[in-house]
């Protein structure tokens, strides 16, 4: 099975089944030679970096097994989607609830064809999805692409069949292909939740044992959320070891060690312990605990299947490499444990009974603690307090700069917002982060609408895929919140209101009612960005250092993402 790690140097994991046939989609290798067909199927092991901080809901995962069929040049359209509705109906006896074809923009025509094949099959509900929703691709930098059509059962996206008719060059013109080809992607864990008609991927069997196990070790109860945080993390971590990523601070290394820094915290404290001795020779012998004890459990039940039983082979490799990363983080988490201590004991003796936002920014960064572990410390205490809006707004600046060097690795997707510093890779990626920032001032206004003033933005994160939006309100969204603040925000783009910005003292900006960041350092002269005819009748204003469409039908349809969590101090929305 192809690794995590691809040949192709534009990406730093394997993010899809079709990577590794890039060179088959461009004519640049023969598929008849090395399979016989110009048609191929295959499971890929699959990593996404994009989703990681949306682990913990019903359905984002970081590692999935992705399954798909190809070609190349051999069959198309027609051909694929019979194949998906034979597979889907037929074989597996479920019902299409609804499939989503590309509605067409200025540059990519509608696919008519597609609705023709569906209609043909008698599916009823089909519906036409934007560039956005409906385009795949290209996988890093450049690539393969084109229009898609998805499969919804249960309302769950299980299929994606994309048909790849178009060369996409960095910057985004697009070319097309020679030769049109087919490449579909199904993640088998949504694929089984809906097989086995499970609420969440969680429950199913994929994940079940894990689960079973931690229910059945662990010395007190965690989580559900905590739960899924391990679960899918030890997974990921397990494949990138086996596939040789070692932790460091680097490209996969950092990628594989924030997975485990991650995780271990929501080990650690549960004393996570089995007397088991393991390895061969004595002198090898050691007692395995939290972190390694659920790899192995992840080893135990892959190995059951054939094309996994290497991990099972290379079993003490891949514990050696957990405990030796546990260890270092041990010696960091006991100094910060002592550092803690001390906090604790000078906001009890000085009576502000006080832990401020500085000191737990240092904790999580230099210590790499977790919020939920402090807190639980000071549970302990009563009447002690966090200040964790101070400590949001310190990281969520960090993470900006740091992301910005990640991410770069990503195809250059690096984002620092509210300086007016936008740094991302491309063209294309450019226009779609301008986009989604755009959305994300109509949407602080349409939660305000809602749900009331007290709303407040705490952070945003932007990638071209989708932008994700952090604000603090004490409870979850009921359906109908989330539908209304999604209906706002359409009708303002429908409305395609004027998007402008006005340079000004920074007293002046406070004074036209323009939100901003209350601990955030501003200069003297700050831009303030309204949306509206004038600044007096806008129904948003922000400072901000943009940029921003110029109108707001640019942004495109905006859709809430209804399974965004609901991490510990604010909720998520998703704009997909
Ligand atoms: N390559 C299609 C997908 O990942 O959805």
């Amino acid at each position: 099975m192809p690794s995590l790690i691809p040949d192709d140097p534009s990406v730093l994991l394997t993010t899809a089944g079709m990577q590794q046939f890039k060179p088959y989609f461009l004519g640049k290798a023969d598929p008849i030679k090395d399979f016989g067909s110009k048609n191929t199927a295959s499971i890929q092991k699959s990593f996404r970096t994009s989703d990681i901080d949306l682990v913990g809901d019903e359905s984002h995962l970081t590692f999935f097994e992705m399954l798909g069929n190809f070609s190349f040049g051999g069959y198309f359209k027609k051909e694929a989607i019979e194949y998906g509705y034979e597979f889907i109906v037929k074989e597996l006896g479920l019902e299409i609830h609804y499939v989503t074809v590309f509605g067409g923009d200025r540059e990519v025509g509608a696919d008519e064809e597609s609705v023709k094949i569906w209609q043909s099959l008698g599916v009823k509900d089909i519906r036409k999805g934007s560039r956005e929703d409906n385009f795949w691709g290209p996988t890093g930098s450049e690539g393969p692409c084109g229009p898609t059509t998805e499969i919804y059962v249960r309302g769950v996206e299980v299929w994606n069949l994309v048909f790849n008719e178009y060369y996409c060059h960095p910057g985004g013109k697009l070319e097309k292909l020679r030769t049109p080809g087919v490449d579909t992607g199904m993640g088998l864990e949504r694929l089984v939740m809906v097989v086995q008609n499970m609420p969440t991927i969680f429950e199913t069997d994929l994940f079940k044992p894990i689960f079973n196990f931690l229910d059945q070790r662990l010395s007190k109860p965690r989580p559900e959320w905590s739960k899924r945080i391990i679960a899918d993390h030890i997974r990921g971590i397990v494949f990138l070891i086996v596939d040789g990523v070692r932790p460091s601070n680097k490209d996969q290394g950092y990628i594989l060690r924030r997975l485990m820094r991650r995780a271990m915290p929501h080990l650690l404290e549960f004393q996570l312990w089995d007397p088991v001795v393991v390895g061969e020779k004595n002198d090898h012998a050691f007692k395995m605990r939290g972190l390694e004890l659920v790899a192995d459990c992840v080893i135990r039940e892959y190995s059951k299947i054939k094309d996994y039983k290497y991990l099972s082979d290379r079993r003490e490799e891949i514990l050696k490499v957990i405990r030796e990363e546990n260890d270092s983080f041990d010696r960091v988490y006991e100094n910060g444990s002592k550092v803690l201590e001390k906090i604790i004991n000078k906001a009890v003796s000085d009576g502000t009974f006080v832990i401020s936002g500085k000191d737990i920014f240092d904790l999580v960064t230099s210590h790499g603690f977790s919020i939920e572990w402090i807190k639980d410390k000071a549970r302990k205490i009563h009447g002690l307090k966090l200040e964790l809006d101070v400590f949001d707004e310190e990281f969520k600046k960090h993470q900006e700069v740091s992301r910005a060097g990640l991410e770069k690795k990503f195809g250059g997707h690096g984002l620092i917002l509210n300086t007016g510093e936008l740094k991302a890779g491309d063209e294309a990626e450019l226009k779609k982060v301008t986009r989604l920032h755009t959305a994300t001032h109509l949407l602080q206004w349409a939660l305000r609408e809602v749900l009331g003033k007290e709303v407040k933005q705490a952070g945003s994160d932007i990638t071209p895929e989708r932008t994700r939006f952090d604000f603090t309100f004490p409870r979850k969204l009921t359906p109908e919140e989330t539908k209304k603040v999604e209906e706002l925000v359409n009708q303002k783009i429908m409305e395609n209101l004027p998007v402008s910005f006005k340079e000004m003292p920074r007293l002046e900006a406070e004074k036209t009612g323009a939100l901003y960041f209350f601990k955030e350092k501003y200069p003297d002269k700050v831009k303030v960005y309204y949306i509206g005819k004038s600044l007096e009748s806008a129904v948003s204003k922000e400072f901000c250092g943009g940029p921003h469409v110029d109108h707001t039908s640019k942004i495109g349809e905006f859709k809430i993402d209804p399974r965004a969590p609901r991490p510990l101090c604010f909720f998520s929305l998703r704009l997909l």
